[in-house]
C-alpha cells in the first residue's frame, strides 16, 4: 500500500444482529484529498466513520488509517485523526476555551503546544469573538466551528467529519465550507453529507454509499459522466377552447403525446411533468452522444402541434446521485426479510447519537 493511503478500506462489513449496514466497502483516500462521502440516510455513512475512528468495530474487512490498523493500532489511528460525528459532542456549561483546553488535556498537549495550537483553530475556525463564551448560548453554527475546533486541536493530519453542516443556515454552511477549504489545504479530509451542493463546493472527489455500498467513486467529473444520459424537458400545448389549434392542426391528447414521443428515435424513458391543463410535459431521457431535439421538434411540427419549450441539459451530480440511490434508503437489506433491529443508542458507539438539548450531558 503506498504511504499516500491515508484512509484504506477493504471489503468493510458491518451487521447490526442480522442485519447488514455496511456490505464490503472498498475505498481509498489518498493524503491531501478532500473527499465527499454521499448517501442517503441509512446509506452507512455515519457507521464507516465510526469504524474508521475507532467507535465500534467492523465485523468484517480491513480498515488502516494513517497507515495503522483500527485494530491493531488504535490509538495512533486516534492521534492521526479530528473527528466531528454528526452530533458535535459540547459540554455546554463550558466555554469554549475551557472546552478546547480540556480537548487538548485528553489528547496529552503540553501547555505551550495548546498556547499554539488554539491560537491556531481559533483563527481558522473564526471564534475570537466567543472564547470566553459559554458554549450553551451559541448558535448552532458556531457550535459546529467550535466541534471543528476541537477535532483540529492536536494538528491531525486527516479530518473525519460526519454531516457537519446539516443544522446550519445557508449562511452558516457557506461561511462552514469557507473555513473547511482552508483547512482542507494541508489535510485529508473525509466529509459525509447527503448535500451534494457542498460537495460541488468543497470536494473534488466522491463516494457515494447506498444501502452499505459503494455505488460510485470518482472526480466529480467523472461521477457526472458516468451516467451516460441526457435528459430533455419538452411541452406541448393542449387543447384549450382559445387553442392555436383551431382550424390549423388537431389537439393532441395526452396518449397520443406520449406515444408519438416514444416513436422518437433514441429516446430511453419518458416520465409525464406536472403541468397545468394546458400543456403536456414529459421529461425524456437519451444516450449522451445523440441529440433527438432535431426530431422532437419536426415529429411536433409535422403534426401541427405547439411546441412550448424544449431543452436538454446533461446530467447534474443530483441526477446522478438519485438514480444510483433512489429508493434505496427505505428498502429492506435484511436477508430473510425481518426489518432492522431498534437502533441500541446505548451501546459504546453511540455517544454522538444524543439529542442535542441544551441540559444533556455530551461526551467529548
Ligand atoms: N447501533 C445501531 N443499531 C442498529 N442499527 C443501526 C445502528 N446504527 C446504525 N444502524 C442502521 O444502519 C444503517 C446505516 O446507518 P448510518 O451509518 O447511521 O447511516 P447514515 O449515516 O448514512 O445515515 C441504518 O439503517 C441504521 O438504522
Ligand atoms: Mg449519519
Amino acid at each position: 500500500m503506498s504511504t499516500d493511503v491515508m484512509i484504506y478500506a477493504s471489503d468493510l462489513t458491518k451487521s447490526y444482529g442480522s442485519f447488514r449496514a455496511l456490505d464490503k466497502v472498498n475505498f481509498e483516500v489518498r493524503r491531501g484529498e478532500i473527499v465527499g462521502f454521499l448517501g442517503p440516510n441509512g446509506a452507512g455513512k455515519s457507521t464507516t466513520m465510526r469504524i474508521l475512528t475507532c467507535f465500534i468495530a467492523p465485523t468484517s474487512g480491513k480498515v488502516r488509517v494513517h497507515g495503522f490498523d483500527v485494530f491493531e493500532d488504535p490509538l495512533p489511528v486516534r492521534e492521526s485523526l479530528g473527528y466531528l460525528p454528526q452530533r458535535a459532542p459540547l459540554y455546554l456549561e463550558l466555554n469554549v476555551y475551557e472546552y478546547l483546553k480540556f480537548c487538548a488535556d485528553l489528547r496529552h498537549l503540553d501547555a505551550d503546544v495548546f498556547k499554539r495550537r488554539a491560537k491556531s483553530v481559533v483563527e481558522v475556525c473564526g471564534l475570537a469573538q466567543v472564547l470566553t463564551q459559554d458554549i450553551r448560548s451559541l448558535s448552532h453554527g458556531y457550535r459546529q466551528r467550535v466541534g471543528l475546533a476541537q477535532a483540529l486541536i492536536h494538528d491531525p493530519p486527516i479530518l473525519i467529519l460526519d454531516e457537519p453542516t446539516s443544522d446550519l443556515d445557508p449562511n452558516e454552511k457557506a461561511e462552514f465550507l469557507d473555513y473547511l477549504k482552508q483547512i482542507g489545504r494541508e489535510r485529508t479530509v473525509l466529509l459525509s453529507t447527503h448535500n451534494l451542493k457542498e460537495v460541488e463546493i468543497a470536494c473534488a472527489r466522491a463516494i457515494i454509499v447506498s444501502r452499505g455500498r459503494v455505488v460510485a467513486d470518482g472526480q466529480l467529473d467523472e461521477i457526472r459522466a458516468r451516467s451516460g444520459r441526457v435528459r430533455y424537458v419538452v411541452s406541448v400545448q393542449e387543447s384549450a377552447a382559445d387553442s392555436p389549434y383551431r382550424g390549423k392542426g388537431t389537439p393532441p391528447g395526452q396518449r397520443e403525446v406520449e406515444d408519438a414521443f416514444n416513436k422518437v428515435a433514441g429516446v430511453q424513458k419518458i416520465t409525464e411533468l406536472p403541468t397545468d391543463e394546458r400543456a403536456h410535459a414529459y421529461e425524456l431521457t437519451s444516450e449522451k452522444d445523440v441529440d433527438i431535439r432535431p426530431d422532437l421538434f419536426r415529429m411536433v411540427a409535422d403534426r401541427g402541434w405547439v411546441l412550448l419549450e424544449l431543452h436538454r441539459d446533461t446530467q447534474t451530480l443530483e441526477d446522478v446521485f438519485r438514480h444510483l440511490t433512489i429508493g434505496e434508503e427505505r428498502r429492506n437489506r435484511q436477508v430473510g426479510g425481518a426489518p432492522p433491529p431498534p437502533r441500541d443508542d446505548e451501546d459504546e458507539d453511540d455517544s454522538d447519537e444524543d439529542d442535542d438539548e441544551d441540559e444533556d450531558e455530551k461526551r467529548p
